[in-house]
């Protein structure tokens, strides 16, 4: 029987310098999509998939996270009974139960793959999902599903990947390469972090946020940190995924169905990414339509 994966780390220990100032004192994983922090729609996510433990690795100015998972405090609890905002009070009452939370602190070099070796304690034997603060990727089924759907056939280690477009994405994006097995699943062979242009990449498939890991990913970051160049970004890409992959672990891609990919790490991403989700809202997504086209026309 392959291992249930209950167990998800975020990784929300960046400064956000994209979106300064406004992340001087705010973490960006509180950045509001509306009226929900970005990192919520992340956990509402993975709760969905059935993750129950939540670990989210953070830094010294990220209270405002641990705060929002917390339970609410009594003065807002009895503000919101006072004024008979009964939705609102359930909504808020909810977040702290959504799973089990636990916060570690980051230490160790820049990079992807440092919350890892911060947490690998606390993981065991057991795979895991590994997310980023700022991927939304809203999909049919849910994205970490499908993902757990190919690691009950595979039980190995799972990328989500999606089809490049754009040169600049090149610089943007671990790119993969492997063998289409089926319709949407490769069985990789290789993983090259941020080729720079499509010449130099093994191919236009690039990998997304939120892999499917398996604990075999700790030995590999573990012997990298201890021989990383000073000047290095700590991938886990390049210091732990490619690595495995030449090792011949075996490892698949997978394009998500009924996906869209939003990067909120990016200004003008996030704004189209307010919009799309304003405009699917029930409450305010007419009225933001019509005022849309009146600003466009
Ligand atoms: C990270 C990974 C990269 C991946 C990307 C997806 O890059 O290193 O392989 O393609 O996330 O968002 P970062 O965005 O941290 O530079």
């Amino acid at each position: 029987m392959p291992k249930k994966v209950t167990k998800a780390v975020i990784a929300a220990a960046g400064f956000g310098t994209r979106f300064l100032p406004q992340t001087k004192a705010m973490p960006k994983e509180m950045l509001p999509l509306i009226d929900k922090p970005i990192i919520q729609y992340v956990v509402e996510e993975l709760v969905e998939a059935g993750i129950k433990d939540i670990i989210i690795v953070t830094g010294y100015h990220k209270r405002s996270i641990e705060d929002h998972f917390d339970q609410m405090s009594a003065d807002l609890r009895e503000n919101l009974e006072q004024g008979h905002k009964a939705e609102l009070l359930e909504q808020t009452k909810s977040i702290s139960h959504l799973a089990n939370f636990a916060y570690v602190r980051q230490k160790g070099s820049y990079g992807s793959a440092t919350p890892l070796l911060n947490i690998a304690h606390l993981i065991g034997d057991e795979p895991f999902i590994y997310t980023f603060a700022d991927d939304l990727i809203p999909s049919e089924p849910n994205r970490f599903t499908q993902m757990m759907k190919l690691y009950d056939e595979f039980q190995c280690t799972i990328l989500p990947c999606r089809k490049l477009e754009e040169e600049a994405e090149y610089g943007r994006y671990g790119v993969v390469s492997g063998e289409v097995i089926r319709e949407g699943v490769l069985k990789l062979d290789g993983i090259v972090e941020k080729p720079g242009s499509k010449d130099k990449a093994p191919s236009d498939m690039g990998s997304i946020g939120g892999y499917l890991l398996t604990p075999e990913i700790f030995p590999y970051i573990n012997k990298a940190a201890d021989n990383l160049p000073v000047d290095k970004e700590f991938y886990l890409t390049t210091y732990g995924l490619e690595p495995m992959l030449k090792d011949h672990i075996a490892m698949y891609g997978c394009t998500l169905t009924n996906s869209k990919y939003y990067d909120t790490g990016n200004k003008l991403e996030y704004l189209k990414t307010v919009v799309d989700y304003a405009l699917k809202r029930d409450d305010i997504g007419p009225d933001f339509k019509a005022y849309l086209h009146t600003v466009l026309n």
